[in-house]
C-alpha cells in the first residue's frame, strides 16, 4: 500500500454575512443565546442564484492551485454534500466540468457533517492501491437553501462554505496514518430533511408543512456528539500509535464550542491545539473540516511532520476521525 498525503488545500466563503443581531429580526431569538449556547457568531450565506457546486469548484480551483496540479491530472473526484445542485446529475460531475478535469471520473458521497472525512478515506483507498494517483476531495454546503428560517432552534446553527483537498502518494510513514469511521441508521431520525425523496417526494403539502427543510431534535443530537467525539478520536489515535500529547493539532467539525470543549476536555488536548472557526461560520456541516484545515495551512499553524487529528459526526447518524502526519510533497509520479 502506498502511503497517501494531502498536498494542497483550498476553501470558499461566500461573502455575505448573516450576523446575529440580523437573526434577532428574523426570529425570537438574541445574540447572548446564540453566544453563549453555540459559540457562533455570525454565517455567511451563498446568494440565491449561486448553487453548491460553485462554492465546491471555487475551493477546488485554489487547492489545485496550491498543489500546483493541473486540472487534467485529476482521474477521480469527489465531493461530500447534503446540499447537492440536483439530485442528478451528481455535483462532482458538474464541478468536473467547470474545472476542465476531462480525465477524471466524480461522484457525489453522503454522511453529512462528516462528508469530508468519508471521502478523504475513500479516495485515499484508490490512491492507496494505486488505482489512482491524484484526486480531489471537497467538502461543499449551501445550508442557507435548506434550513427552516422560521425555526428559531436550527436556523442560528448554519452557513455556507467550501473546503478542499488535493490528495497523492507521499512519502511512507506521512500522510494519512490511520481512519476511523461508523455509521448508526437507528438514529436517522434525529436530524433529516424529511420530504424531496422517495419517501416523500415533494408535493403541495410537503412543500406547505416546509418538511423539505432540516430537522432536528437538537438535545439528542448534542448528547450523541459529546460521547462519539471522544470515542473515536481515541480509537482513531490508537490505531494510528499515537499518544495524545504527541497530537499537534486537533481540527473537530464546527457545529458548538460546547461540544468541541467537551470533546477537547476528555482527550486531555491543550485548547491552544484545536481549530475553532465557527464563531465566523457556524456549521457549515461537510465544509466544516476542510475549511478549517484550508485556514490552520494558511495561517502558518501546520509544519512539515506535524500530526494532525480531523473528527466529525453528522447525520445518518455517522462519525468518523483521521490522523494525518503532515507533508505537501507529493511523490513524483
Ligand atoms: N434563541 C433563543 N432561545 C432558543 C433558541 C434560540 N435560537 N433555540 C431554542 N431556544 C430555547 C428553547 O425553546 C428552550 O426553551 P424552553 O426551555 O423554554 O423550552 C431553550 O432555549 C433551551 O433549548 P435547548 O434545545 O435545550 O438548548 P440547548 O442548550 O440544547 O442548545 C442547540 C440547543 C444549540 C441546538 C444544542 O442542542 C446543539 O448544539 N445540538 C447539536 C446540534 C448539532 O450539532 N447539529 C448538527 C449536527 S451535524 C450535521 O449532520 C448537520
Amino acid at each position: 500500500m502506498v502511503s497517501v498525503g494531502i498536498v494542497g488545500t483550498g476553501s470558499y466563503i461566500p461573502e455575505n454575512v448573516i450576523t446575529n443581531l440580523d437573526l434577532e429580526k428574523m426570529v425570537d431569538t438574541n445574540d447572548e443565546w446564540i453566544t453563549t449556547r453555540t459559540g457562533i457568531r455570525e454565517r455567511h450565506i451563498a446568494p440565491k442564484d449561486m448553487p453548491v457546486s460553485e462554492l465546491c469548484y471555487q475551493a477546488g480551483l485554489r487547492a489545485l492551485e496550491d498543489a500546483q496540479i493541473a486540472p487534467e491530472e485529476l482521474e477521480l473526484i469527489i465531493v461530500a454534500t447534503m446540499t447537492p445542485d440536483y439530485a442528478f446529475p451528481s455535483t462532482a460531475c458538474l464541478v468536473a466540468d467547470r474545472l476542465g478535469a476531462k480525465n477524471a471520473a466524480a461522484f457525489d458521497l453522503e454522511a453529512a457533517c462528516t462528508g469530508f472525512i468519508f471521502a478523504a478515506a475513500t479516495a485515499s483507498q484508490f490512491v492507496a492501491t494505486g488505482m489512482y494517483k491524484t484526486v480531489l476531495v471537497i467538502g461543499g454546503e449551501t445550508m442557507s437553501k435548506i434550513v427552516n428560517w422560521e425555526d428559531r432552534s436550527t436556523c442560528i446553527l448554519f452557513g455556507d462554505g467550501a473546503g478542499a483537498a488535493v490528495l497523492k502518494p507521499v512519502k511512507e510513514g506521512l500522510g494519512f496514518l490511520s481512519f476511523e469511521l461508523g455509521s448508526d441508521g437507528s438514529g436517522g431520525k434525529l436530524l433529516s430533511q424529511p420530504a424531496g425523496g422517495s419517501q416523500c417526494p415533494a408535493s403541495l403539502e410537503t412543500v406547505g408543512k416546509k418538511l423539505h427543510t432540516l430537522q432536528m431534535e437538537g438535545r439528542e443530537i448534542y448528547k450523541f456528539a459529546v460521547r462519539i467525539m471522544g470515542d473515536v478520536s481515541m480509537k482513531v489515535l490508537e490505531k494510528a500509535g499515537i499518544m495524545k500529547n504527541d497530537v499537534d493539532l486537533f481540527i473537530p467539525h464546527q457545529a458548538n464550542t460546547r461540544i468541541i470543549n467537551a470533546a477537547v476536555k476528555r482527550l486531555g488536548i491543550s485548547p491552544d491545539k484545536v481549530v475553532i472557526n465557527l464563531d465566523k461560520y457556524g456549521n457549515m456541516s461537510a465544509a466544516s473540516i476542510p475549511v478549517a484545515l484550508d485556514e490552520a495551512v494558511r495561517e502558518g499553524r501546520i509544519s512539515e511532520g506535524d500530526t494532525l487529528v480531523m473528527v466529525g459526526f453528522g447525520a445518518g447518524l455517522t462519525w468518523g476521525a483521521c490522523v494525518l502526519r503532515w507533508t505537501k510533497v507529493g511523490l513524483k509520479t
